[in-house]
């Protein structure tokens, strides 16, 4: 795979313009060399093309015929949609929508071949369109059960419960496919943060139901969570008790009070009902 590291590289872009939303950027990104000395890049926000002006975004707006991601909607619920893009087929989206999250990502290795995965945009439709709020990539065939290579909310998006409908749906697609599976390794700090929330809050609410009664195996079976992501995430959360030469998972009264606490909060979760996809071949 033709692959460049960026771990020496400088941020270049200070600011990012996606559609109407204004955001800073994170970190280097490689576009072109005319970005070089740029401050901002100026990007559509349905087709992820990048300009180093308003005006030739504008002038872009115009002609830009792209109202929503260019692959098959495999998933709608109310005003949620994912859209399943092949990276051999939309090759320029795909490498546009890397260029795009490699801002907000300093570990990644920015693949330029992105033949070997499928894009997961995940939109939410208003009056003026279908707005990507985020998307996760997947290689078509992980040797390592990876079932989630890159993950991003748009920042403009960020800490609104989006990023746990993202890696929710990662597991509905492990489920149909009956396999088990992990995001890629090494996450960053706020994707460490988001996979640990949604494990524990999934694993809880297991636990809860089945009142205790249930093994690691059930759980992983259940969840499509690996054994080793379930027992990390048990350790974590202090349920895992070594009790007459036997380990029993054993959740104490703040970690229940905490999970009925996060229950309240207002969340999009994921219908299985409203996935129709049969995993490709
Ligand atoms: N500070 C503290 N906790 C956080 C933060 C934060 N900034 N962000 C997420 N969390 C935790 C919280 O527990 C949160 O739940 P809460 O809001 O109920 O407390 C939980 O994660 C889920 O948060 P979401 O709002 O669902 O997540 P978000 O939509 O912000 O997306 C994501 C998370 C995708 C990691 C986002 O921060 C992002 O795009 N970051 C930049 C790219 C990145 O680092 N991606 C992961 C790389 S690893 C990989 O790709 C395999
Ligand atoms: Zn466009």
């Amino acid at each position: 795979t033709q692959s460049i590291s960026e771990v020496s590289r400088v941020k270049n872009l200070n600011r990012v313009v996606i559609g109407k939303h204004e955001v800073e950027a994170w970190y280097f990104s490689p576009y072109p060399a005319e970005f070089a000395h740029a401050d901002t890049v100026y990007l559509c926000e349905f087709c992820f093309s990048y300009f180093i002006s308003h005006r030739q975004l504008e002038r872009h707006c115009l002609h830009c015929t792209l109202q929503h991601p260019p692959g098959n909607e495999i998933y709608r619920q109310d005003d949620l949609s994912f859209f399943e893009i092949d990276g051999r087929k939309q090759k320029v989206y795909c490498r546009n929508l890397c260029l795009v999250s490699k801002l907000f990502l300093d570990h990644k290795t920015l693949y330029y071949d992105v033949d070997p995965f499928l894009f997961y945009v995940m939109t939410v439709t208003d009056d003026h369109g279908c707005h990507v709020i985020g998307y996760f990539s997947k290689e078509k065939e992980s040797l390592d059960n990876y079932n989630l290579a890159c993950i991003l909310t748009l920042p403009q998006y960020q800490r609104m419960g989006f990023g746990r409908t993202l890696i929710a749906f990662s597991y509905e697609l492990s489920k149909a496919e009956g396999k088990i599976g992990s995001p890629e390794k090494p996450l960053s700090d706020l994707g460490l943060l988001s996979y640990r929330a949604y494990w524990s809050e999934t694993l809880i609410d297991k636990l809860v139901r089945f009142k205790g009664e249930v093994s690691i195996d059930e759980l992983s079976h259940m969840t499509s969570f690996t054994t080793q992501d379930i027992l990390h995430t048990l350790q974590s959360i202090d349920a895992l008790k070594y009790y007459r030469g036997q380990h029993i998972i054993c959740l104490n009264d703040s970690v229940i009070e905490n999970y009925y606490k996060a229950l309240k909060k207002k969340r999009r979760n994921i219908n299985p009902q409203a996935l129709q996809w049969k995993p490709p071949h």
